[in-house]
């Protein structure tokens, strides 16, 4: 079928990102715009329109005023995504040969980064949550020993990330994560792609959001977490220990030259739509409804997982020994499409819109999904996989990636260093990173996981000469 046919196809019951649920979500202003003569819209980087790294023009305008209703310093648009910021923020928190602190559950695109700016990652192991197969997130006495570890190894380290919340929306207390950073003087760069909502809401059920609790970068991806079109994002910036013009510079190294003004558009509104008087009660009743789907889904016995986003509602298909993959194909069959699944979950997102009737639709599914004939198998418990509390690359992702290489049957590739970044897409994070060293055990799990994630690991890997 034609692209465009595609584009307009019913999805059934939409319970996937962009949060704005096919538009039913998007800022009033959003859709007049969309509604007027075809492509008036569409139009590039112009004098009067400036782009999100120009000190003049209505971009410039729009950014300050968001900036100043978020209560941040700075903030950039993005028509790249949280990818495209996450990758220019990086680079202007760390130069060539520097290392970064950051979880093994960070996103890809941070690693992209490493290898395109030669920036040397290294790895905190995070909690492992057995009975799902999900990586949980870190506290306070985890990073201390973190750090003690990493101080004990000699290493320098100049920066720090977190991706807070997850996918699966679990979140930390940031704020004495970030304390224990900003007291080692590293800058901060928290990965908030999956809430954004959070820094526009005081509803007492979020979490704080990370620019509330001091980092000083923080990339939210507008159509994850807020009610922007697919590529919109920003970047906030906040404190001292960033450079706002090495931030400048680095943006424009990820950008195009000729940014959509309709994304930059839908970055205003999606921004700005939470400011207007109004908006919040509708935002705290979208939370509250939210919070009333989950718990009376599981007064009626549908296993919902606790976790801190009230918008991604995380079915635990494994506790009844079903695959999320295999349990995905069976909804999207009923007509509910859901965002994320996994080994041992699927991942629901509510979004901005309402969402009649999915308590009874939910309910009913469920049901039918017990007595199904999907495939019951023996997990949970999944296995936790095999990294150290800290991990150090053999080699720089930038070398690895770019050196001779060879491509190897897994099991060959013990005591080599891996030239490539495998990270099944969603949810995007790297199993192996490109100068990593490839141990039994690593072999071992890549081995199960590529049974859990059929199509998605290669059976061979590239690995330097
Ligand atoms: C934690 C996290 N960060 C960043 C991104 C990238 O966001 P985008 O698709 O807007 O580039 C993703 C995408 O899945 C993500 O899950």
């Amino acid at each position: 079928m034609r692209l465009t046919k595609l584009l307009t196809l019913r999805r059934g019951k939409s319970l996937y990102l962009p949060a704005h649920g096919r538009g039913k979500a998007l800022p009033m202003e959003i859709k007049e715009l969309l509604g007027k003569k075809p492509g008036v819209w569409d139009l590039p980087e112009l004098p009067d329109i400036g782009a999100p790294t120009l000190p003049i023009g209505a971009i410039a305008e729009s950014q300050d005023k968001a900036a100043l209703s978020i209560g941040a310093k700075k903030g950039w648009y993005g028509v790249n995504g949280a990818t495209g910021l996450l990758q220019a923020s990086l680079f202007s928190i760390a130069k060539p040969n520097e290392s970064v602190l950051m979880p093994r559950n960070v996103h890809r695109s941070i690693i992209q980064a490493c290898i395109l700016g030669d920036i040397r990652p290294v790895l905190f192991d995070l909690p492992f949550l057995e009975d799902r197969g999900h990586y949980s997130v870190p506290d306070e006495s985890l990073l201390k020993n973190v750090i003690e570890k990493i101080e004990k190894d000699n290493i320098k380290i100049s920066a720090a990330v977190l991706t807070n919340p997850t996918y699966q929306g679990y979140s930390s207390n940031l704020k004495p994560l970030i304390n224990l950073f900003h007291k080692k003087d590293w800058p901060v760069l928290v990965d908030e792609a999956h809430g954004a909502y959070f820094s526009a809401s005081q509803h007492e059920s979020l979490p704080q959001s990370a620019l509330k609790v001091g980092a000083d970068l923080v990339v939210h991806s507008l159509h994850k977490s807020s009610s922007g079109l697919v590529q919109t994002a920003v970047l906030w910036m906040q404190g001292d220990l960033v450079d706002p013009l090495l931030v400048e510079r680095s943006i424009q190294l990820f950008q195009t030259t000729s940014p959509s003004a309709l994304l930059l558009a839908s970055c205003e509104t999606a921004i700005n739509q939470w400011f207007v008087p109004g908006e919040q009660k509708k935002l705290d009743k979208i939370i509250n409804n939210a919070n009333n789907i989950a718990f009376n889904l599981r007064k009626a016995g549908v296993p919902i997982l606790f976790n801190q986003d009230p918008l991604r509602l995380v079915l635990h298909t494994a506790s009844i020994g079903i695959c999320g993959l295999k349990a995905d194909s069976w909804f999207i069959d009923k007509g509910i499409i859901p965002e994320l699944p996994e080994q041992g979950t699927i991942t629901f997102c509510l979004g901005f819109s309402k969402q009649k009737g999915l308590i009874s639709s939910m309910k009913k599914s469920w049901k039918e999904l017990l007595s199904s004939k999907l495939e019951k198998n023996s997990f949970p418990p999944f296995t936790r996989p095999p990294f150290p509390l800290v991990t150090y690359l053999e080699r720089s992702c930038m070398s690895a990636y770019r050196a001779e290489s060879e491509i190897l049957p897994l099991k060959e590739c013990v005591g080599r260093i891996s030239s490539e970044l495998i990270s099944p897409y969603p949810p995007g994070i790297p199993f192996l990173l490109p100068g990593e060293i490839i141990d039994q055990r690593r072999v071992e799990w890549i081995r199960q996981q590529s049974i859990l994630w059929p199509n998605q690991i290669p059976s061979k890997i590239k690995v330097v000469s």
